[in-house]
Parts: C-alpha cells; sequence; structure tokens
C-alpha cells in the first residue's frame, strides 16, 4: 500500500538527487536501493571493499534498520531519509565523535532551511524537535590502534510519516510533516543534507568552531538530565558542557562534575 504523502516524483533516487548537487567529497558516489537490510550495514560493506570517501547509501526502505545500542531503526517505506555516509577523515580515533557531531549539526541546518523548523541536538547522537526525537544517527568506525580505516555515519530522519497517535513511538517520536502540518520534499531535503555534510566535513579540523556551533544547536545544556546506563543505573544534575573529544560534564546536586563517555548510557531530558 502507498503511504498517504507518497509522491512517486520525490524518491531518493540518483536521478532526483544528482543534478545540481555540486558536491566536492559527499555524494560524489551515491547508491541508492528500494529495499535493503540496512544502509550502515551496506556503507560498511562498501567501505571495507574500498569505496571512496565521501560514498553515500540511501534507501527507501530498511528491513534491519539499526539504532544505537543494538535497537531497530523503524521507518515505513518512501516516508523518510534513511542514508549512510562513507567517512575516511584525517583524525585520530579518539576525535570520531566529530562525526557525530558534524552530522547533527548538518541535519539541524538542513531541517531549518527546507522545512523552516527549528531542531535541537540532544547528546550524543540525537536531533530533536518539539522536545520528541525527529532524527537518530549512528556512527561505526573501523580502526586500527592509530589510525582511522573508515567511519560510517547513518542518519534517519523522520519525514512523511505520521507518527501522532502511533502506538509505540507516537510519545517520543515526530516527523517533519507531524511538525509542519505538511508533506515535506525528502529529495529537496536530502539535497541540502547532503551540502551540509560536505561543507561541514571541509572545516572538521577546526575543533573550536565545531565544538561552538554544536553547543549552540544543543537543547539540554544548563537544563536538568538523567543518565541512564544498561544497568538501569541513573545519575542525576545539570548538562554542563561537551568537551572536544563529545564528553558530557554534568553536574550533581553535591556540586561535583561527572565526565561522562557517550558508550552505552542514554541522556533523558
Ligand atoms: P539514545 O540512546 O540515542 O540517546 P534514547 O535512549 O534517548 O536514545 P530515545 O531516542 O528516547 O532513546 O528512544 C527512541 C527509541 O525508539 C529508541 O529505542 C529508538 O531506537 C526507537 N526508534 C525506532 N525507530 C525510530 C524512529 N524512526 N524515530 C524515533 N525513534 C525510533
Ligand atoms: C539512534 O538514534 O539510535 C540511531 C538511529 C540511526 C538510524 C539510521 S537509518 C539509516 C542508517 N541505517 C541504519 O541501519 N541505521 C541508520
Amino acid at each position: 500500500m502507498r503511504h498517504a504523502m507518497e509522491s512517486p516524483a520525490d524518491r531518493i533516487t540518483a536521478e532526483l538527487v544528482l543534478p545540481n548537487l555540486q558536491t566536492r567529497v559527499v555524494g560524489k558516489t551515491l547508491h541508492c536501493f528500494d529495499s535493503i537490510d540496512s544502509t550502515n550495514l551496506r556503507a560498511k560493506q562498501l567501505a571495507g571493499a574500498g569505496a571512496p570517501d565521501g560514498t553515500v547509501v540511501a534507501a527507501e526502505h530498511q528491513t534491519g534498520g539499526r539504532g544505537r545500542l543494538s535497537r531497530a531503526w523503524e521507518a515505513p517505506p518512501h516516508s523518510c531519509i534513511l542514508c549512510s555516509i562513507i567517512f575516511r577523515p584525517a583524525l585520530q580515533p579518539e576525535d570520531l565523535f566529530r562525526l557525530t557531531m558534524m552530522a547533527s549539526i548538518a541535519v539541524v541546518d538542513a531541517l531549518q532551511t527546507v522545512a523552516g523548523i527549528r531542531a535541537g541536538i540532544k547528546w550524543p547522537n540525537d536531533v530533536y524537535a518539539d522536545d520528541k526525537k525527529i532524527c537518530g544517527i549512528l556512527t561505526e568506525t573501523e580502526c586500527t590502534a592509530q589510525a582511522v580505516q573508515y567511519a560510517v555515519v547513518g542518519i534517519g530522519i523522520n519525514v512523511n510519516w505520521h507518527l501522532k497517535g502511533h502506538r509505540e513511538l507516537g510519545g517520543i517520536a515526530t516527523s517533519l510533516s507531524d511538525v509542519c502540518g505538511s508533506a515535506i520534499s525528502r529529495v529537496k531535503l536530502f539535497q541540502k543534507l547532503l551540502r551540509r555534510l560536505d561543507m561541514r566535513y571541509g572545516s572538521l579540523h577546526d575543533r573550536a568552531g565545531l565544538n561552538r556551533e554544536w553547543l549552540q544547536r544543543c537543547m539540554h545544556l544548563g537544563r536538568p538530565v538523567r543518565i541512564v546506563s544498561d544497568e538501569r543505573k541513573a545519575l542525576e544534575g545539570i548538562a554542563r558542557d561537551i568537551t572536544e573529544q563529545g564528553h558530557l560534564l554534568l553536574e550533581s546536586a553535591d556540586g561535583r562534575m561527572h565526565e561522562i563517555i557517550c558508550g552505552d548510557v542514554s541522556l533523558r531530558l
């Protein structure tokens, strides 16, 4: 069955996306699939086989979409942005969080330009709108002791999907169409996202600038948050800052500062 807001003229295909893309690195090679297990999985296979820096894998549907902490990532066919980008950055392994930072900034800016919405970043890897999750980012890396072989940055954006009232996700997730009240061109949004990623990738070495831009878009700074780990242990406090390597600085009620590595923890507002 066709999704209510699906339009055949708005498919993520090379024919529709590549004209006038005008990027330097990101999307110079683009693989589009109608249905695939996971774009991250395919991108990792391609990267292992030597695919160039900036290669993009996109899909109209994933049968095994994956989120952080081994969760499943849902999206009805032809409704969302589901893509993964292969990067081969000149970064030390400990600096790889900068790619996730760069991607979340690019998503926030693309949403603002194409749909006029003001979204915010929730550490470590989510983009929120109207206090609900609109985008998730999953960065997976292949490194040797000293060098980065490749990183795959997977981005899922909920676009034309009626999530209000959705049984499992309605309370925690939203989509662009829910926020804007009308369908948004996925092709335009995808092109803008690739251009923004391309632009930001060019200035990845500007550590202080990237950190500043990320903090400007961050939604939880100065707010009370709860850090939840797998073992259901929670740490409460005020989110004070983020280090240049992406660690969260949390101030607990006793005034102590905790440096938290994203690893297997989640932040709750
Ligand atoms: P994170 O660990 O990334 O910080 P979280 O622990 O704060 O996330 P939420 O982002 O609040 O968790 O929860 C979202 C849940 O819904 C996750 O389990 C996520 O995998 C799942 N999910 C599946 N598909 C979607 C989607 N399209 N949009 C939003 N959430 C989704
Ligand atoms: C998260 O919030 O936990 C991250 C979600 C990442 C989902 C995207 S959709 C495209 C890419 N392919 C995947 O299997 N996952 C990412």
